[in-house]
């Protein structure tokens, strides 16, 4: 196979594999949730722990533009609006990017 049709079987298989994700995540985001985002039904008391220790991991962002990407219900977007200079949260989910 030659590169030029390497690079077009890639292009179909990227497509296929959103095509799959999304509708994965349409299925999982239906109840917009943070259970449904986590996919665990026990994501409340783990959210107590894992964003805190999530946010401390990310460079020092304070007064920056921000790009986050499958932001989800936004449960990590309410944190980071409070120090960056500007927040893009995107998710190909318009329901959860409504519920933000
Ligand atoms: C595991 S959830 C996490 C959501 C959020 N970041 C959180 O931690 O609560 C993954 C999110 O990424 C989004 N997502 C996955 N692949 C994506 C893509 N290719 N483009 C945009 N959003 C995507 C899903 O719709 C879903 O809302």
């Amino acid at each position: 196979m030659d590169a030029a049709a390497a690079t077009a079987v890639n292009g179909v298989l990227e497509v296929e594999e959103r095509k799959a994700q999304k509708s994965y995540w349409e299925e999982h985001s239906k109840d917009l949730t943070v259970e449904a985002m986590m996919l665990d039904s026990r994501a409340a008391d783990l959210d107590k722990e894992e964003r805190p220790e999530i946010l401390s991991l990310l460079p020092p962002y304070e007064g920056k533009s921000v790009l986050e990407l499958g932001a989800g219900i936004g449960r990590f977007t309410g944190e980071l609006v409070k120090t960056a200079g500007h927040v893009l949260a995107m998710d190909f989910i318009e329901s959860v990017i409504k519920k933000v």
